[in-house]
């Protein structure tokens, strides 16, 4: 369905948005992935070869860095042509109370997650392909469940969600689709080491998740395949989230789990 589509991943060298940049290498789809670590650049090329792609690129940037990100693009355009599917995906987070966080580390996410985000859409802007460009933002749960210890990444990711609805109410003219993504804690990722760093934390979280699971890689790339198809052609502005239900236990749920770490 992807095939010599192009497919911009920031923040696509690991977990959830590897696993999504490597869905769509296996489609056959042109891919291109940034992040900040040359090393894991060039790991997630690598990844992405052997998974079939044979047109990838990579680029050591930050999302923080606006004239970096503006290079990327301008480099896939070069070599790719328009740019058919974003995934923005780079973010940062820590488990901390606000009163343990200072004024850097609480800027330090603003400006990977929202600030990255929007620099990532407002660089890529001018090389999506008009009409039928899907862009997909991955956010999370925190976006508006508000959760102990994740002030930074509760604001950072509800401001997200809100640059997907505004951004698909201004592209939507464009034929350009606009959504976000909310996962669930995803098995083998950083995400998950650094928020569901014991046991017992683990189990808070299985009882604040009605299908009692984590969440796989493909849980997610699976979803994000669909929402970039044309299946999903009348679908804009929406944030899907594919957590197990974790969205529907409210703040408690998601609270205790996060105070049991
Ligand atoms: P991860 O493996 O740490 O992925 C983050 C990616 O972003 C890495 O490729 C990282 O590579 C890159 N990155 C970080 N800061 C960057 C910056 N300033 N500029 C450019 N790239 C940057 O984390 P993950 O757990 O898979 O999370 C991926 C996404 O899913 C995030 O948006 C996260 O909020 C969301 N999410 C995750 C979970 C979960 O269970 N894991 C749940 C809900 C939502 P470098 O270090 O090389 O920069
Ligand atoms: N508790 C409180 N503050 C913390 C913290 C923690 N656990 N971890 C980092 N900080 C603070 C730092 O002390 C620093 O503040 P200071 O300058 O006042 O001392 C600030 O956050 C920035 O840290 P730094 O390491 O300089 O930032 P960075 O830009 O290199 O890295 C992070 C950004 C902190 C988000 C880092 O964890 C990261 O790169 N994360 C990417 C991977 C990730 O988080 N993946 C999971 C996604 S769900």
């Amino acid at each position: 369905m992807f095939s010599q589509k192009t497919v911009f991943v920031a923040g696509g060298t690991s977990g959830i948005n590897l696993g999504i940049a490597l869905a769509f290498a296996r489609q056959g789809a042109k891919v291109a992935v940034l992040s900040r670590r040359q090393e894991k650049v060039d790991a997630a090329v690598a990844q992405l070869r052997e998974a079939g792609a044979t047109e990838v690129l990579g680029f050591a940037a930050d999302v923080r860095d606006y004239p970096g990100v503006v290079a990327a693009f301008a480099a896939t355009r070069t070599q790719f042509g328009e740019v058919d599917v974003l995934i923005s995906g780079a973010a940062g987070n820590f488990l901390a109370p606000a009163v343990g966080m200072s004024s850097n580390a609480f800027k330090s996410v603003m400006d990977i997650d929202l600030l990255g985000t929007f620099h990532v859409m407002r660089a890529a802007y001018e090389h999506l392909k008009k009409p039928g460009a899907s862009v997909i933002n991955i956010t999370a749960a925190q976006s508006w469940m508000p959760s102990a210890f994740q002030a930074h990444v509760c604001a950072a990711k509800a401001g997200v969600d809100q640059l997907t609805r505004t951004l698909a109410i201004e592209w939507g003219p464009a034929g350009i689709r606009v959504n976000s993504i909310a996962p669930g804690p995803i098995e083998g990722t950083e995400g998950v080491a650094r928020l569901v760093p014991t046991e017992k934390s683990r189990e808070a979280w299985m009882r604040s998740i009605p299908l009692a699971r984590f969440g796989q890689l493909e849980d997610i790339s699976n979803a994000a395949l669909w929402l970039s198809s044309g299946q999903a052609s009348y679908v804009t502005g929406v944030v899907l989230s594919v957590d197990g239900g974790l969205c529907l236990g409210g703040s408690s749920g998601i609270t205790s789990a996060f105070m049991a770490a």
